[in-house]
């Protein structure tokens, strides 16, 4: 494995084989697999889960790595083609992504979505073009449409607690003072189908998720059995639910316009979810998230508190299949 830039990058087969790995790992540990190895982590926005967990899972396998969060500590760094760099900013990242990537094995490169252009955010305009900047093994640690190690880990957490392959999945738009980016319902949708899971999109009118969205995620469902569709009806949705992913993100129907988007929203702080929610739901439904996550805003004290939530299993997995990428990928077996 070279790159891990989307889920898709990897066939049904080998997110299988990789979770297997992720099981072998945290059962035999293998604390000098990658001895000498360096791995550097470039965070152009905030992490708690990804930074942590990528340094912890490399130092576990016998590895070191460098983290570099702009303008904390290091220069600015401008990443906009044919900018005039009077600003803040010092450096440009065709300069500093491929300095990064000479001093290691392998780079992971967090960068969101521009929130402005929904074509341009869906064509990872940004992201690929810093992308071909780099020469080594490259690992997307969330860019506008994609988290694929969110993803691994949310299957495996499904793995784990025997939630049934053929479930119904919901993913659910939940409220938040503000639009967040697509990655994660993106590649949530995504992995579900793949995992031949029943995907029900459940979301406010204003708020669907772009139809190319959809269409891969309706690709991954015909190779696995799964299915994919849409919905406004909250009962129609979570009757039978073995998941609900709760999970924020911004009006597709208004994408960058933060005014029509706030106008949208502001009626819509009732998608908290709560524990009347699963009244219809199958009896051991889970709550995922990716985290983080607001309190009382987009999921309620009572539910997170409950049984039903995962989330905390979803990010301790977010160590065990990140250290399966990073053996595949400078292991090379
Ligand atoms: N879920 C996730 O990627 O968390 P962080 O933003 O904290 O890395």
């Amino acid at each position: 494995m070279k790159r891990l830039l989307d889920l898709a990058d990897l066939g049904r087969e080998e997110v299988l084989a990789l979770l297997e790995l992720a099981r072998r790992l945290e059962t035999r540990p293998e604390p000098h697999a990658l001895a000498g190895k360096i791995l550097g982590l470039l965070f152009l926005n905030p992490s708690l889960r990804t930074l942590a967990s990528f340094q912890a899972g490399m130092a576990r396998l016998g590895g070191n790595s460098f983290v570099i969060t702009p303008g904390q500590g290091t220069w600015q760094l401008e990443t906009r083609l044919g900018a005039v760099m009077s600003g803040a900013a010092a450096e440009h990242v065709r300069e500093g992504i491929p300095v990064l990537a000479s001093y290691c094995d392998a780079l992971g490169l967090r960068a969101f979505a521009d929130g402005k252009d929904l074509a341009a955010d869906l064509a990872e305009t940004s992201f690929n073009a810093m992308a071909s900047l780099v020469d080594k093994p490259l690992i997307n640690l969330e860019s506008a449409t994609s988290h694929p190690c969110q993803a691994l880990a949310d299957w495996k957490t499904m793995d784990d607690l025997g939630v049934p392959r053929g479930g119904r999945f919901v993913l659910s738009w939940a409220y938040h003072p503000r639009a967040l980016p697509l990655a994660v319902p993106a590649t949530a949708v995504h992995m579900a189908a793949l995992r031949g899971m029943e995907v029900i999109v459940l979301r406010p009118e204003g708020f669907a998720l772009p139809p190319p969205v959809m269409e891969k995620a309706r690709r991954a469902a015909a190779l696995s059995g799964g299915s994919v569709r849409e919905t406004a009806e909250r009962d129609d949705a979570l009757s039978g639910a073995h998941i609900v992913y709760a999970k924020e993100w911004g009006a597709t129907s208004c994408y960058g316009d933060a005014a029509a988007d706030g106008r949208l929203r502001g009626e819509l702080g009732h998608w908290c979810v709560r524990n009347d929610w699963f009244a219809r739901a199958a009896e051991d439904c889970r709550l995922m998230h990716c985290l983080p996550v607001r309190r009382n805003v987009a999921v309620a004290d009572e539910v997170l508190d409950s049984p039903r939530s995962i989330v905390q299993r979803e990010a301790y997995n977010r160590l065990t299949v990140q250290m399966a990428v990073l053996y595949r990928m400078l292991k090379g077996i």
